[in-house]
């Protein structure tokens, strides 16, 4: 089938993200036990990699449900505290309700898009983002902005997704609805799941943006669940880029949708029920 260039239009791209996060926000908070178990690994290296200790200022932008604040708070210690932000508010309660839950006594929310950072310059020890950063239409303004706050020798760390083939998991819903809503593959410098994946990229996008003593890791981090239908509902649930990718789509074809991906997914179940395979890549980079 024939597919229209479609004009990305970064406004309209955020409005739409938002949107999608504030609906799933609940749903995302609620699969916390799975997201522990799928990123725990991938999160204590770019906890270890970003070189958080007691006392540091951490600002963790895109901080979702806060998974990975509450570990990043843990770290810093009472002396230390965590700045959850986000571009959706109803997440960020999530994250308040996560940090109650855990103790934890130093984080703080603010509702704030990553690529316009209403924090003071050179303030940060550390700033972190889990899954996030690949969805910024423009990373470098998000980048530049982490290095406006960040003090003098202070790390960024990300942790973003490897390369389709190695997530099959998520490039399987994701070549499913953009096979049947009719999208065009995404264009270099677009964002995405994969934007930041291939060989070199994270490197070079960081050190575009000022960084320096550069390190990239790839982390194996199946996600383990019961089943396949399992996964569907996790990701129909919680997914707020597939929900913006079907957006176009009446219910029913959606349910189709969902179906085919459900098929496809299927290969992926053994004895120990679902292994779906993900590669997560962390990189982390100095403020000179
Ligand atoms: C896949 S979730 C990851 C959440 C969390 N970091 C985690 O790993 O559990 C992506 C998050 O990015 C946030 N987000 C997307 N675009 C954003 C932007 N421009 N500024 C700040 N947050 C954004 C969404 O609201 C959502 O909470």
């Amino acid at each position: 089938m024939e597919t229209t260039p479609i004009q990305f239009d970064p406004v309209k791209y955020k409005n739409t993200t938002r949107e999608q996060w504030q609906s799933a926000a609940e749903a995302w908070y609620r699969w916390s036990p799975t997201l522990n178990q799928w990123l725990g690994k991938a999160t204590e290296r770019m906890l270890d990699m970003a070189g958080i200790a007691t006392g540091h200022r951490v600002l963790d932008i895109a901080a979702g449900a806060g998974g990975q604040s509450v570990t990043a708070a843990g770290r810093a210690g009472p002396s230390g505290s965590v700045l959850a932000t986000d571009i959706s508010s109803n997440i960020l309660a999530f994250a308040e309700q996560m940090a109650r839950q855990a103790g934890v006594g130093n984080i703080q929310t603010k509702v704030m898009d990553g690529e316009n950072l209403t924090l003071e310059d050179e303030t940060f020890d550390a700033v972190i983002s889990r899954v996030g950063l690949i969805y910024f239409p423009d990373q470098q303004q998000a980048l530049r902005e982490m290095r406006r706050v960040l003090k003098t020798g202070g790390e960024v760390a990300a942790i973003v997704y490897s390369t389709p083939d190695k997530n099959q998991f998520f490039s399987i819903p994701v070549s499913v609805i953009r096979k049947r809503a009719g999208l065009p593959p995404p264009l270099p410098g677009q964002p995405g799941p994969f934007s930041l994946g291939a060989e070199g990229i994270l490197e070079k996008t960081f050190a575009q943006a000022g960084f320096t003593k550069l390190k990239v890791e790839r982390i194996d981090s199946p996600l383990r669940l019961p089943s396949a239908r399992e996964c569907i509902r996790f990701e129909k649930e919680s997914f707020g880029a597939l929900h913006q990718m079907m957006s176009a789509l009446s219910d029913q074809e959606k349910e189709s949708v969902w179906e085919e991906i459900e098929r496809e997914l299927i290969k992926f179940e053994g004895e120990n029920g679902f292994t779906g395979p993900c590669e997560m890549v962390v990189g982390v980079g100095e403020k000179p």
